[in-house]
């Protein structure tokens, strides 16, 4: 079956079910999967000793391509769950635009039937047409309601086809007219313009569920459409928190920071207090935690999202190793100091700075500047953060940062000391690194499988796709990373986008039969509606191409 090193890559990695993987690397003389490092390890991969019987891994690497087209592996097919504009509810909603971040709920324990909450990211050409200086009165109303998140219900009917059961009670949106309660320390703070409650979400970028099943969600690029919309911004750049089945609970978390945030990764630290991992989405940005005061109790249910009110932030430092508090103390500390210097990335003088931070309030709305005050390492674009279910160790794409020749970006990997979650230092490694070597450029979203595969998908940017040195990666991609085996660390091509587009929010049914992801911006660098450069997802009749979710079906489960 397989002769030697120098075998066929792609019929190598084509085995990457567990049972077959194993034989293929026995017969291959590479080692099996026992998960411990050896000499052979690509990385400081140290306790995957997981054992699965699940085998989403198990496919045929695609090529890459500039069609198009949502592409496959032989023997996977999709579904158009909901696309942009279709309507959602007996009320007549409509799903928003720029679908991003997709969650999966099952209803009494199903897999064929459950809640998707899907976050709408930002808006374009084919929603309000060309803008001028200021957008109208209507572009402004369509721009605060496309956005936002979506919680749709879907089934997959007898002949196994997902589809969207508009007649759910629980389908709604939550957009920029929704009411949200504050929580934590900008709550009520003249920071926030002293409010409890703020109305709008929008720029809903990626999220996470909670260990007690509501989502976060998160505002990443608020500033246009609140300029646009003549809103305060401070209310928008937070981490939101909806629960699917109650359309009454609403929360931003002030005390996880305001910036571009890009999504949350919540797990447990020794000692039972929440950590929630988080990225800012932008060149030269920090990576953060927050640890809560309190400790999770699972018969509480619900009730631990008071945790997310009261705790410490902190940012990494990845020179020392160390998690630095952004607290107010450490940033008066640091403003205190006789011989303070501001550091690249914050402006103002001693005086104005120690104006501006007063109060903690004052450090979560800026949060960025008090973070790299506190010495916080600007890193090139932290987007998705992902906690290993198998080892704790945490999984962070730089996607890319042309500020300093970091032109495809990488995927870092934190081990916390001592394997805790609530540890303040750290030791990191670059997991994979986007290129010509590996496939992929720009890392994006990340998703695990129960085999401890690292789904990835990539976002090159629309202006720069099929040009100069990302010509060869083709459209924006869906990449399986083995994070252990023998094909560890490569980078294995499950899904080629339509034009344009980047393909997001990728999230696996429980029983793992179904992927469901998003297609967003296809046809971005569209200049005239009349001539769209994208026209997916080729529905009869439409003149548009629509961002949507699908749900791939053919896993092949072991
Ligand atoms: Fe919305 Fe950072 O991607
Ligand atoms: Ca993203
Ligand atoms: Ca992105």
């Amino acid at each position: 079956m397989i002769e030697n090193k120098q075998m066929n890559r792609r019929k190598f990695l084509s085995y990457l079910g567990t049972g077959a993987a194993a034989l293929a690397a026995a017969s291959a003389g590479l080692g099996t999967l026992e998960g411990k490092a050896s000499a052979a390890s690509k990385t400081a991969d140290h306790l995957f000793g997981f054992k699965t019987n699940r085998v989403t891994g198990f496919f045929e690497p695609i090529e890459a391509s500039d069609a198009d087209q949502l592409i496959l592996p032989n023997g996977y097919s999709y579904d158009v769950v909901a696309a942009f504009d279709d309507v959602i509810n007996q009320a007549g909603d409509k799903f928003g635009q720029g679908a991003d971040y997709n969650a999966f709920f099952p209803i009494k324990g199903s897999n064929t039937r459950g809640l998707l909450v899907t976050n709408h990211e930002y808006t374009n050409i084919f929603l309000h047409g060309p803008i001028g200086d200021k957008m109208t009165p209507a572009q402004i109303h369509n721009e605060l309601y496309y956005q936002g998140m979506s919680v749709t219900e879907v089934y997959q009917d007898e002949n196994g086809t997902w589809k969207l059961d508009t007649t759910s009670k629980y389908a709604r949106r939550i957009n920029g007219f929704t009411k949200f309660e504050l929580t934590g320390p900008a709550k009520n703070s003249k920071a926030v313009g002293s409010v409890s409650t703020v109305t709008g979400t929008f720029a809903n970028c990626s999220g996470g569920v909670t260990l007690w099943n509501t989502v976060m969600s998160c505002e990443e690029n608020f500033a246009e459409t609140a300029a646009y919309a003549s809103l305060n911004d401070t209310h928008y750049g937070w981490v939101v928190e909806i629960d699917p089945f109650d359309s009454k609970f609403l929360r931003k978390h002030t005390a996880l920071g305001r910036f571009n945030h890009e999504n949350t990764a919540m797990g447990i630290a020794k000692d039972g207090r929440i950590v929630v991992y988080m990225g800012d989405d932008k060149k030269d940005a920090c990576v953060y935690k927050f640890v809560s005061k309190g400790k999770y109790d699972a018969a509480k249910g619900r009730g631990n999202s008071n945790l997310l009110s009261e705790g410490t932030l902190y940012v990494a430092n990845l020179k020392s190793g160390k998690w630095s508090e952004v607290s107010i103390d450490a940033v008066k500390k640091v403003l205190n100091h006789d011989k303070f210097k501001a550091p690249s990335g914050v402006k103002g003088t001693k005086e104005e700075l120690l104006q501006k931070f007063q109060t903690q309030g004052d450090v979560v709305t800026n949060c960025h500047e008090a973070a790299l005050l506190v010495g916080g390492t600007p890193t090139d674009r932290p987007e998705d953060v992902e906690i290993s279910p198998f080892d704790n160790t945490i999984f962070i794409c730089h996607t890319n940062n042309d500020n300093h020749g970091n032109i495809h970006g990488h995927i870092t990997r934190i081990f916390e000391a001592d394997n805790d979650l609530g540890s303040t230092s750290f030791d990191f490694e670059i997991f994979a690194a986007g290129g010509r070597q590996s496939g992929f450029s720009s890392p994006d979203n990340l998703a695990f499988d129960s085999n401890g595969n690292l789904w990835v998908v990539t976002d090159i940017s629309s202006g720069s796709l099929n040009k100069g040195v990302y010509t060869s990666f083709k459209n924006n991609g869906l990449f399986v990373i083995p994070t252990s085996g023998p094909s560890q660390g490569e980078a294995l091509q499950f899904a080629s986008g339509p034009r344009e587009c980047e393909m997001t929010g990728p999230f696996f049914t429980p029983d793992e039969h179904t992927l469901f992801l998003s297609v967003q911006h296809p046809g971005e660098n569209t200049t005239d509606v009349n001539k769209p450069t994208s026209m997916w997802p080729h529905r009869k009749g439409d003149k548009i191409p629509r961002e949507a979710v699908v749900a791939i079906r053919g896993f092949k489960l072991g």
